[in-house]
């Protein structure tokens, strides 16, 4: 049996990997802190959970749910969306429920890329851009996120030629791995510039309410006509800790909206249903200001160790990432290594989400704040430093 070009052509998944290594050094017994993925360790909150539990006991959410999700759910979303940013949306229209948004993310490419099409990807980013758009027989084109550029994309770079046979543009702000944030001049450029050439832009916003220090992060529909060109993507995952329950919705252009929601008909059957009425329960209030707090406080600590090992990292004023160089002299997968096998710390390679993120490395911050002071005092021991 030989398994099909295109999954062949995948790469493996970076996080697998990881998590293969981290179970065989645990099986040795040894103390391993992951700083790698990005999995919030606080808990969900407790009246998702009793909402959950409360609608399981109903005989009608034992059946099929629709794909296109409950429309209370999709009317939560887009009144969340409308307290949040100011933006109107149609939940019959122009909101459609996602199982998590990766789902969203890697089936959206299959609904407007032809073989030939090119998806205009970010890089370093989050790898399903790609992976997605590959699936769909689709070309990327990997628009470079330079720390000169403020790890935003380069609009002005991208050839005629490219965004001539561009169907989709993805961002990512606040991001994913970079830590960066986005203007609203920014998404207004990007819209026009999706406007000019008939491309649909896709804003993934999983991070946009893990923000510190007042700042408060824009949504790309924000901008007048971006529904015209543009879908967003959010989740409940990192903003209500909610990883494991896989639910967040698209939203904005209605023929995006739409043509997600025929694939899905035909692929998957929604999300059940006691996890929608539970992501309600969620969206009807705003994150918790604890767990931002905590967020916040395990990045000053992490970027005050680092710095203290000689780094000069910024603290970024959002995501659960702290994104810093490697020090000279290392590839970042030589220096994780490095890091790995004199600490048993576990950090992400920057070339693990593409060939820009190489030079950097990455750390999430979903440990207790002991933990990282732990993982710090072995570097410290170690003779990790940033030179
Ligand atoms: C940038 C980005 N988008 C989307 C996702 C997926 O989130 P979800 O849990 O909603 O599928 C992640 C998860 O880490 C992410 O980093």
């Amino acid at each position: 049996m030989q398994e099909s070009r295109r999954v062949r052509a995948l790469p493996p998944y970076l996080f697998a990997q990881i998590e293969e290594r981290i179970a065989q050094a645990e099986k040795k017994g040894l103390n391993i802190i992951s700083l790698g993925i990005g999995d919030p360790d606080l808990p969900t909150p407790t009246r998702v959970v009793e909402a959950l539990a409360e609608q399981a006991r109903l005989p009608k959410n034992h059946r099929y749910p629709s794909s296109a999700g409950l429309f209370e759910f999709r009317k939560a979303a887009a009144e969340w969306c409308c307290r949040r940013f100011g933006v109107e949306l149609d939940p019959g229209t122009e909101v459609t429920t996602l199982i998590g948004t990766k789902e969203g993310i890697a089936n959206l490419p299959l609904c407007f890329l032809d073989p030939g099409d090119i998806a205009l990807v970010p890089d370093p980013g989050y790898p399903v851009y790609t992976t997605g758009t590959l699936l769909a027989g689709g070309e990327v084109y990997k628009m470079p996120l330079l720390e000169e550029n403020g790890f935003l994309p380069d609009l002005d770079s991208i050839p005629h030629e490219v965004l001539g046979r561009a169907k989709l543009m993805w961002l990512n702000y606040p991001n994913n791995p970079t830590a960066a944030v986005a203007s609203k001049d920014f998404f207004a450029k990007a819209v026009a510039l999706a406007k000019e050439y008939g491309c649909l832009l896709c804003h993934d916003a999983a991070y946009s309410e893990i923000t510190f220090d007042g700042y408060l992060s824009p949504s790309i529909l924000e901008i007048p006509e971006a529904k015209d060109v543009a879908v967003e993507f959010h989740s409940l995952s990192k903003t209500y800790n909610m990883t494991g329950w896989r639910i967040g919705w698209a939203a904005g252009n209605a023929q995006a909206v739409g043509a997600l929601r025929r694939l899905k008909t035909n692929l998957d059957s929604g999300v059940f249903q006691p996890i929608q009425y539970a992501a309600m329960a969620a969206l009807s209030e705003p994150p918790s200001q604890d767990v931002i707090r905590a967020y916040q406080e395990r990045r000053d600590v992490v970027v005050n160790r680092l710095n203290g090992l000689g780094w000069n990292v910024v603290p970024p004023k959002a995501t659960i990432y702290i994104w810093a160089p490697v020090p000279q002299g290392f590839t970042s997968l030589e220096f994780a290594e490095e890091v790995f096998e004199k600490t048993g710390v576990v950090i992400t390679p920057g070339v693990g989400y593409g060939q820009y993120g190489e030079g950097y490395f990455r750390i999430s911050l979903c440990l207790p704040v002991e933990r990282f002071e732990e993982a710090f005092q072995r570097w410290e021991t170690h003779g990790i430093r940033a030179s």
